[in-house]
């Protein structure tokens, strides 16, 4: 009892000194340049869970509480727009059970973004849900419109949540909507340019600035669909070998420093 008296205050004290610490680092980095729009494929929920002996469920809700920290740390940083690969299209094809404990756990966090002193409240966050988002089940559907309508009217950073999202079906999608608008305008003689997909794309219409950094985590180096298009002219490809819920500041701050040694490298 006496020891419990004298280390809840230390431990709160070590919290709020490694808050400050943390906050006095963002705020010195932030005084250099700093990317506009940082994505994340999060992998590594399920090894990192096994590797703690936990429920693969529990590396996803942990791996949520990191997304969150990173989402907070970007924001503190000055970045415009930060993307997550929450849920693949490809990710229906996994048990049953793990997709509805994804959709569940979907479903309950959109609806603690709704809430009052929420991150994206706080911050002034706009939330968009990027994907197709017919393929989700009705209540998470309602949850993230519930989401996105609250926070539409927040413009100091825009926070894209890509489920269930795959790149081809994203510019499929946007050259189906160039068609159809040709098609409307009967002008099926013009020709659909680059830069017309561009403007179609789930993110670009959500407002996203061009893709600066691009981080996997868990140690695997492939795209699996996720912004193809967005990271295929200036974007920084970073990989780092801890599994998601493992990945924090010590692993992202060296990024932002790669960053600002090529964005002064290219300015000199
Ligand atoms: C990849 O790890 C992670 C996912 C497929 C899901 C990511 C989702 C979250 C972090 C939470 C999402 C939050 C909301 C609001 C939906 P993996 O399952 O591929 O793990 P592995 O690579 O170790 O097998
Ligand atoms: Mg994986």
């Amino acid at each position: 009892m006496l020891l419990q008296l004298i280390l809840t205050p230390l431990g709160w004290l070590k919290n709020s000194v490694s808050v400050v610490a943390e906050d006095a680092l963002l705020a010195t980095l932030s005084a250099g340049p700093i990317p506009q729009h940082v994505a994340f494929i999060l992998d590594g929920n399920r090894r990192y869970a096994r590797s703690k002996d936990k429920q693969v469920n529990l590396g996803h809700t942990d791996g949520f509480y990191n997304l969150k920290k990173m989402l907070e740390v970007c924001i503190k940083m000055k970045v415009r727009c930060v993307s997550a690969y929450a849920f693949s299209i490809e990710n229906f094809k996994r048990s049953p059970g793990e997709v509805e404990a994804l959709m569940d756990l979907a479903e309950q966090k959109l609806l603690e973004f709704c809430e009052q002193g929420s991150i994206l409240e706080q911050y002034g966050i706009k939330l968009v849900v990027v994907g197709h988002k017919d393929m989700l089940p009705e209540r998470v559907r309602a949850a993230a419109e519930k989401a996105e309508a609250l926070t539409a009217h927040h413009d100091r950073a825009i926070f894209n949540l890509c489920m269930p999202y795959t790149s081809r079906d994203e510019m499929t999608t946007a050259v189906q909507t160039c068609i159809q608008e040709c098609l409307v305008n009967e002008s099926m003689d013009s020709k659909i340019s680059a830069e017309d997909i561009d403007a179609h794309l789930m993110t670009s219409l959500a407002g996203s600035p061009p893709l600066d950094i691009l981080i996997r985590t868990s140690g695997v180096k492939r795209l699996s669909d996720y912004l193809l298009w967005q990271c295929s002219e200036d974007t920084q490809l970073q990989f780092s070998n801890k599994y998601w819920p493992e990945f924090g500041m010590l692993d992202f701050v060296p990024i932002i420093l790669d960053y600002q040694r090529k964005a002064w490298a290219q300015a000199s």
